[in-house]
């Protein structure tokens, strides 16, 4: 699920509060995997901030945890560290801007004597480059190659003036000892790298290169050890999270790894993002119906309710074939939460296909949308597209989106009022006795509880108000 620009976009504010909230509520992040070695003397100190998904929230996590294996030890500011890391998102312009006006900002502490360095998808698109445009920054390095990082780094601090990682021809998937994960009880666990679809506006299959999914045994040692550490839910990532293929003799499927992961003794809830529609296969539905604790919630993708738009976006589906897997979701036992992600004025979008996008709303009445403006992306084939559309267009369009969505949700809300969920509270408001959590179907409650210590425990909630992103309610015994 992305993380930038969407209307509802609760899922990062709520985490990204709840993160900072749990450092200062626990004093230090969470730790998983044994940390070995750690000689704080001699090593310098990082400060590494984070945009984009949440692969890259959970790439961070194990850069992090790499980093303090070796004895480098997190800062919160770029002032107290001697090595500034910036992880990167280029998926839409805006992300990519917002980069390189950060890293002017960090300018003049190179000339403090401090290594800036880039990681993620701008690191990875412009590679080079980036030393042209701001020759400040000594390190350079995508996803692919995080593994080499403290390598790097070491040549730094030998004194080597600039570094790359830029290899994406690797089938190595970025496997740590060590994790330093930002939430103690939700595990991000990525399971598939890169992309192999070929969607001509998206940058990812050139910033994070092509497929490799990790072994079904390594995965399922992880989520043993997540276990162990008290971690109750986990989340299984992925750009195309179902097409995972296990490369072990074992040969399993997708679906047969969220059975797995289920019955590791202590998880409670699975959750997996993204799914490719293409790829998305009844297998799954079944180990949602047959399995309580594989969360009622999919997270399915659309683009555009047209399929001459789907066709230009080279999303290997048609609308009809799209609302076949919608209808294998709503036919299944247990009622499915699907929301989805939608790009207004792609090039070529007539006011009948966009129209098309809402009636689709209408049909399928998603229980949350990302919704995003168009964005032409270098070096991606929708980019010499003839018929762009209008910034204002673009703009009006996703206006009416988001006013049908946030009417859809409204109504679906109030339809839960006086309904129990199951909640795992993630966070604490900054009103006396108010908290909030998820739902397994994703929906973020706040309730009110007089009970101290709620973090991370799991509680009932009697639903006694909606609004159109999120419900309120009361804790119930
Ligand atoms: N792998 C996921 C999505 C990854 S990117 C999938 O296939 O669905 C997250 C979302 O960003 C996409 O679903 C899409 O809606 C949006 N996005 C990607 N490229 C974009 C672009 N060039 N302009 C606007 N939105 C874009
Ligand atoms: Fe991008 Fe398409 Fe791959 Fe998703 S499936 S990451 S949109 S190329
Ligand atoms: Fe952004 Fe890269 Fe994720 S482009 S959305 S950080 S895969």
């Amino acid at each position: 699920m992305p993380h930038l620009g969407g209307v509802l976009n609760c899922e990062f504010s709520m985490s990204r509060l709840f993160d900072i909230g749990l450092e200062r509520l626990t004093g230090q992040p969470a730790f998983s995997g044994v940390v070995q070695g750690v000689t704080a003397e001699g090593r310098g100190t990082f400060f590494l901030e984070t945009f984009g998904c949440q692969m890259n929230d959970h790439d961070s996590e194990k850069v992090a945890g790499v980093l303090l294996s070796r004895g480098y030890r997190q800062v919160e500011t770029p002032e107290a560290a001697s090595m500034i890391l910036y992880n990167t998102c280029s998926i839409r312009e805006k992300a990519s801007q917002k980069v390189f006006s950060r890293l002017g900002e960090y300018r003049e502490k190179q000339s403090e004597g401090k290594i800036i360095g880039v990681l993620g998808c701008v690191a990875q698109q412009e590679g080079e480059r980036i030393f042209t445009r701001a020759p400040w920054v000594s390190l350079v390095c995508g996803s692919a190659s995080y593994s080499k990082l403290p390598e790097m780094i070491a040549q730094l601090e030998a004194g080597n003036q600039r570094v790359t990682g830029l290899d994406t021809d690797t089938d190595e998937t970025f496997e740590t000892e060590v994790t330093r994960r930002d939430n103690p009880w939700r595990a991000y666990l990525t399971i598939i790298e890169g992309c192999d679809k070929a969607c001509s506006y998206c940058v990812v299959p050139y910033t994070r290169g092509p497929e490799r999914s990790r072994a079904s045994d390594a995965i399922l040692r992880e989520v043993r050890q997540l276990a162990d550490l008290g971690y109750s839910e986990v989340q299984l990532l992925g750009q195309t999270v179902n097409s995972y293929t296990d490369p072990t003799p074992r040969g399993m499927r997708f679906s047969e790894l969220l059975l797995a992961v289920a019955d590791v003794q202590g998880i409670r809830r699975v959750r997996f993002t993204t799914s490719h529609p293409s790829d998305f296969e009844k297998g799954i539905v079944e180990a949602i119906e047959s399995q309580p604790k594989i969360c009622d919630h999919v997270h399915l993708p659309v683009q555009s309710g047209s399929t001459k738009v789907l066709r230009a976006m080279q999303r290997t589906y048609s609308r009809g074939e799209y609302l076949e897997k919608i209808a294998m979701m709503r036919g299944a036992s247990r009622l499915i939460a699907i929301t989805t992600d939608i790009i207004v004025g792609f090039p070529g979008e007539t006011e009948s296909d966009f129209e098309e996008t809402l009636s689709l709303l209408d049909e399928v009445q998603y229980d949350n949308l990302f919704s995003f403006k168009y964005s032409p992306r270098p070096n991606t084939p929708s980019l010499t597209m003839p018929d762009a559309i209008p910034e204002e267009e673009k703009g009006r369009r996703l206006a009416a989106l988001q006013d049908k969505q946030r009417e859809i949700q409204m109504k679906k809300h109030e339809a839960l009022l006086g309904k129990t969920f199951e909640v795992l509270v993630s966070g604490k408001s900054r009103r006396e006795n108010q908290w909030f959590g998820y739902s397994t179907s994703h929906r973020v409650i706040n309730f009110a509880s007089q009970a101290n210590k709620l973090l991370g425990t799991y509680v009932q909630v009697h639903v006694t108000g909606a609004g159109p992103n999120n419900l309120a309610g009361e804790q119930v015994f």
